[in-house]
C-alpha cells in the first residue's frame, strides 16, 4: 500500500510518501519513497512560541512545495497528457474557501500533474493547534477529492508511538517492525502533551495519566525563556545541564519533585517553572545579573527534576501493569538524560526482561513519517473517513 502522510499540528509542516506491506502479526515493513519536512522553529524562535495563526500561514505557504518536492524525489510527479476536466478543481473552490492561499497553489499544481500512485491519504486531524491542524485536514480533503483517494484521520499522538516500534535501516530510508512485546508502557513527551499511556495489545490506548498543567516541553521552553535561552528550550536546557556536569559546576539550587510520590500518574509542571524564576530572580538580585555559572546549575537541576519525575512514573505504570515493554515517543524523548536515565531506571529493575524503545533522535520530534505509519496501520483496519466528515480537533484523545 502507497501511503502519502501530512502532518500540520504544530510548527513542523512535513509531507512523507511510503509504501508499507505487513502487520503486528505478519512482519510489518516500509520503505519511504519521498518526503519533506519544513521546520518553522526559526519563524516563532522571534516571538518566543509558536503563534497559531502564523503556523497556519506558513503551513498554507509550504504544503504544495513539500508536496511537490516529495513526489519529485520519489519519481512520481508526470507531467499531465491531456488536460485535466474543470469539473475535478470546481469542488476545491469550496473545500478550500477559507484557504484561499493553499487554493491558489494546489490548482496549478494539480492542473499540469498526473495523480501519483498513492492507495490512501493520512492526515493528523488531532491533537493539536486547530488552525495549523485545519490547513492539513483541508489540504487532504482536496487532493483526496482530486485524485478520488480515501483518507485516514490520524491522531498525533499514535504516531508518536509507533514510530520508536520500528528499526530503520543505515541510510533511513527502509524499516522493518522491531519484536514488540505487550502490555506496553507508553511515555508520550512533547511541547502539549505529557501522558502515560498503557497499550494491553497493539493499537490500543488508555491513558492512565497526564499533565494537569503545562507539558514537559513546555516547561523546558519556559524555564529556558527564563534563563535568556532561545525557542525552543529543551536542547539548549539539555545542552548548558550536560556541560554543568562536566565542568562540575557546584549544586546551588534544589527543586521539589512535583507530585512525584502522590498515588497517581499525572504530572504538574508549572510549578516549577515558577520555583525556577524565583531562584533566577534571588540570583540576579544578589550579583546584579544571571551568571553562565547560575544559568548551567538552574538548567542541571530543573533537567534532573523533569527527568526525575518522568521516570518514577513511568517505572510504576511499568510495574502496576506487568509491562513487557517500554517506549517513549515526543519531542522530549530526544533528551539525551531521559534517555539514559529510563534505560538505567529499566535495566536496574528487569534487567533484560522488559525491553526498551526509542525514536531515532532525528525522528523524536514532529514528522510525518510517523503519521504515514500510524495511517498503514489505521487503514489496514478500515479507518477510512468520510473526508467532508474530518474534522480538526486540538484536544482529540488517544483511544
Ligand atoms: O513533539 P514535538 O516536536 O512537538 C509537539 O508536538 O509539541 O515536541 C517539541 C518539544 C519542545 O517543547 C522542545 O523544547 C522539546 O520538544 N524538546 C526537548 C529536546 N528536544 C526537543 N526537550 C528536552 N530536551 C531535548 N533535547
Ligand atoms: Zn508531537
Amino acid at each position: 500500500m502507497r501511503i502519502l502522510a501530512i502532518e500540520t499540528s504544530c510548527d513542523e509542516t512535513a509531507v512523507s510518501y511510503i509504501e508499507a506491506a505487513g502487520g503486528f502479526e505478519e512482519g510489518f515493513r516500509f520503505r519511504i519513497l519521498g518526503q519533506a519536512l519544513y521546520s518553522q522553529i526559526a519563524i516563532h524562535a522571534q516571538y518566543g512560541g509558536v503563534f497559531p495563526n502564523l503556523a497556519k500561514r506558513e503551513h498554507a505557504a509550504n504544503l504544495v512545495p513539500l508536496l511537490t518536492k516529495a513526489l519529485t524525489d520519489a519519481g512520481s510527479l508526470a507531467i499531465r497528457s491531456e488536460p485535466l476536466p474543470m469539473d475535478a478543481i470546481i469542488p476545491l473552490r469550496e473545500i478550500l474557501a477559507r484557504e484561499s492561499e493553499l487554493l491558489a497553489a494546489i490548482i496549478p499544481f494539480l492542473l499540469k500533474h498526473e495523480k501519483p500512485a498513492i492507495d490512501c491519504i493520512a492526515v493528523t486531524h488531532g491533537p493539536g493547534l486547530e488552525p495549523a491542524l485545519w490547513v492539513g485536514v483541508n489540504f487532504a480533503r482536496a487532493l483526496a477529492r482530486a485524485w478520488d483517494v480515501p483518507v485516514v484521520p490520524v491522531n498525533h499522538m499514535e504516531g508518536h508511538i509507533i514510530l520508536p516500534m520500528m528499526e530503520m535501516d543505515a541510510q533511513g530510508t527502509e524499516g522493518v517492525l522491531k519484536p514488540v512485546g505487550f502490555p506496553l508502557v507508553s511515555l508520550l513527551v512533547s511541547g502539549g502533551h505529557t501522558e502515560i499511556v498503557l497499550s494491553p495489545k497493539p493499537l490500543s490506548y488508555e491513558v492512565l495519566g497526564q499533565t494537569r498543567d503545562d507539558a514537559a516541553g513546555e516547561a523546558f521552553d519556559k524555564v529556558a525563556r527564563l534563563l535568556g535561552l532561545p525557542y525552543p528550550g529543551g536542547p539548549e536546557i539539555s545542552r548548558l545541564a550536560a556541560l554543568a556536569r562536566t565542568r562540575g559546576i557546584p549544586h546551588g539550587t534544589s527543586f521539589t519533585r512535583p507530585m512525584m510520590n502522590a498515588d497517581t500518574f499525572d504530572f504538574s509542571f508549572s510549578g516549577l517553572k515558577t520555583a525556577a524564576r524565583r531562584v533566577v530572580e534571588e540570583r540576579s538580585a544578589a550579583s546584579g545579573q544571571l551568571t553562565d555559572d547560575d544559568r548551567m546549575d538552574i538548567a542541571r537541576e530543573f533537567e534532573d527534576t523533569v527527568v526525575d519525575v518522568l521516570v518514577h512514573k513511568t517505572m510504576r505504570a511499568v510495574e502496576r501493569y506487568g509491562a513487557s515493554t517500554v517506549l517513549v515517543g515526543g519531542g522530549v524523548s530526544a533528551n539525551t538524560r531521559l534517555r539514559e536515565a529510563l534505560q538505567d531506571a529499566i535495566r536496574a529493575a528487569y534487567g533484560d526482561s522488559v525491553s526498551y524503545l526509542l525514536p531515532h533522535p532525528s525522528l523524536a520530534t514532529d514528522n510525518a513519517l510517523m503519521i504515514a505509519l500510524a495511517g498503514f496501520f489505521r487503514a489496514r483496519e478500515g479507518a477510512y473517513a468520510e473526508p467532508d466528515t474530518i474534522r480538526a480537533h486540538g484536544t482529540l484523545p488517544l483511544t
